[in-house]
């Protein structure tokens, strides 16, 4: 007798605790899908130009007015007009390195970028020292 009142009870009590289980995780979607700072970061990671240039080892290399081991970027800037062809050509120059446009020393390869993060130090290049400002 005990054990049949018993029965329905405990079984209904776990019924509520997966249903207030599920609730509780469901609110907890919401809550992450809602925060905004989390999903905004995701869509824009980009760090800017400056900042690539910052974290990597161009400056050990490259000055802005005058050459150093490499071109200075105001010579780059002078040489190649602010266009999607220069950027993109720049840019595979930043992941790929090489020589000859401006010497026999080779640019160093820099295989951790992205061609969007080179592109956008590429821009950032002929944008700020570029003639044109
Ligand atoms: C080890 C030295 C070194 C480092 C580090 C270096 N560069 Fe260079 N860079 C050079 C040299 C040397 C050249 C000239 C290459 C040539 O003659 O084609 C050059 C050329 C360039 C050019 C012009 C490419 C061309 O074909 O005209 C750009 C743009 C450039 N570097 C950007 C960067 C950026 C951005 C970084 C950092 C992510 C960087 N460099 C790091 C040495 C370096």
């Amino acid at each position: 007798m005990r054990k049949r009142l018993l029965a329905p009870f405990f079984l209904s009590a776990l019924f509520l605790a997966a249903c207030g289980g599920g609730a509780k995780e469901e609110k907890k979607d919401e809550g992450a899908g809602i925060a905004p700072a989390e999903d905004h970061s995701m869509v824009a990671p980009q760090q800017s130009g400056q900042e690539l240039m910052d974290g990597s080892d161009c400056k050990t290399c490259h000055k802005p007015e005058s050459k150093l081991v490499g071109p200075s970027f105001k010579d780059i800037a002078a040489k190649y007009e602010l266009n999607d062809k220069n950027v993109k050509f720049l840019a595979d120059k930043i992941i790929n390195g090489g020589s000859g446009n401006w010497g026999e020393v080779p640019m160093a390869p820099h295989s951790n970028f992205t061609e969007d993060d080179a592109k956008e130090v590429a821009k950032h290049i002929l944008e700020t020292y570029g003639p044109a400002k």
